[in-house]
């Protein structure tokens, strides 16, 4: 019998911790260091990737993403030796996916194609905004026009590229927000992510709203109408939703991303990174390391196992499946629910949902309709009420 995770495939994530200056909107696990010894870093990502290679045989890799941080502030030698090492320590798929994370900056996209070199296949750039003031405000380095000549770089260097744009930000007006998606739909990609501002607490932008002093946020309502233009766009321009917040041309979607919402395997590497892998005679693991790059280095290099372990139960796998995969605009399948939680979900709240048109029913598949994409979390709430 198929193994379950294979219905999602496998993955490497690589987490680089290091940013050039803390956005005030970011709760990643990020930070700036006045110095990055790189050799060291190289030696403990191959470590952990030799690691982990030990503990599942037989994998293929379908996918490599590397994440941060900013994940263009790698030495491209870094980044080569550590696909070089998958590719020596695991069996990888003709296909692989092999994505970086960049920031538009001048000096990152002079490195483009040395990652290109590297193995590197795909690249998903931080753009965020396209005018100047708003990129000030948000923290950004990089200036409208270098970000556009950074995507151009970008275009040309791999085979897929995709950006990054926040909405829903400091006096950004509906109509606002529609030009620059218009703008945005005009530079030719076929995947992009679009996001909008949440503020987090913890980060500067968390702290200056509850101090009242983050002014100018959209209304709940104008938010919402923002989300409803950025589908209805990107539907007429090819790149339909895929996902709450991703938006591709047909087979262009996130390999990565979507391992994660089919709830496939991957292995985090790198301080606070999260994995989830299944054993052939263990139920599935969910992992985490260390937040701390020190800590997470020292332990690395050491050749210990430092991150914590959680076997999942049947009932916290079937609530994660449903919570990634309901993001998907394909939906979940009912048996793989069963096969995961031991359990079915109950006929009688599905006849209810659909017949309150909340979820649509296709064969196996339920795909929460349209409308209700924005309240996942009480639609999973309502699943698994009982
Ligand atoms: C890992 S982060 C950043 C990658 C890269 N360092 C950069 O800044 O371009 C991935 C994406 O999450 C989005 N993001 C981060 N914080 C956010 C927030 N508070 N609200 C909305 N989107 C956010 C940004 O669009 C960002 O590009
Ligand atoms: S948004 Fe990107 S560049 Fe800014 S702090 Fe977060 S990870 Fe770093």
């Amino acid at each position: 019998m198929l193994e379950n995770w294979q219905n999602g495939g496998f993955s490497i994530y690589l987490h680089w911790p290091f940013c050039e200056a803390k956005c005030p909107y970011c709760d990643f696990n990020s930070y700036v260091s006045a110095s990055i010894d790189q050799d060291a870093w190289k030696s403990a990502y191959l470590r952990e990737i030799d690691r982990y290679a030990d503990e599942l045989p037989g994998r293929v890799v379908q996918s490599i993403f590397f994440g941060g941080g900013t994940p263009s502030l790698m030495e491209p030698s870094t980044v080569q030796a550590v696909i070089d090492r998958v590719a020596t320590r695991f069996s990888v798929a003709n296909d692989i996916e092999i994505t970086l994370e960049a920031n538009p900056s001048s000096v990152e996209a002079s490195r483009f194609s040395d990652y290109r070199t590297a193995g590197v296949n795909r690249v998903s750039l931080g753009v965020q905004a396209l005018n100047d003031p708003d990129l000030k405000r948000l923290g950004r380095l990089h200036s409208a026009a270098e970000a556009v000549r950074a995507m151009e770089i970008a275009q040309n260097a791999f085979d897929r590229a995709s950006f990054d744009l926040i909405y829903a930000r400091q006096n950004q007006s509906v109509s606002d927000w529609t030009a620059e998606l218009k703008q945005a739909l005009t530079m030719g990609f076929s995947h992009l992510s679009l996001y909008q501002l949440t503020i987090e607490s913890g980060t500067a932008f968390g702290d200056r709203y509850k101090r009242g002093k983050l002014g100018g946020l959209p209304s709940e309502d104008d938010s919402a109408d923002m989300y409803d233009v950025t589908v209805e766009m990107c539907k007429a321009a090819g790149i339909p939703m895929y996902e709450v917040s991703n938006f591709a041309a047909p087979g262009e979607q996130s390999n990565h991303n979507l391992i994660y919402w089919r709830y496939g395997d991957y292995v985090g590497i790198g301080p606070g990174a999260h994995g989830r892998f299944s054993h052939p005679e263990r139920t599935r693991t969910a992992t985490e390391t260390p937040l701390s790059p020190a800590k997470w280095l020292q332990a690395a290099l050491a050749g210990r196992d430092q991150e914590t372990r959680q076997l999942l139960s049947a009932e916290e796998q079937g609530v994660e499946f449903l919570l990634m995969g309901l993001r998907l605009r394909e939906g979940v399948s009912l048996d793989r629910f069963t096969e995961l939680a031991g359990q079915d979900l109950s006929p009688n709240i599905l006849a209810e949902l659909e017949s309150e048109g909340v979820i649509i029913r296709r064969d196996d598949q339920i795909i929460v309709s349209d409308q209700y994409v924005k309240l996942l979390n009480a639609v999973l709430e309502r699943l698994i009420e009982d």
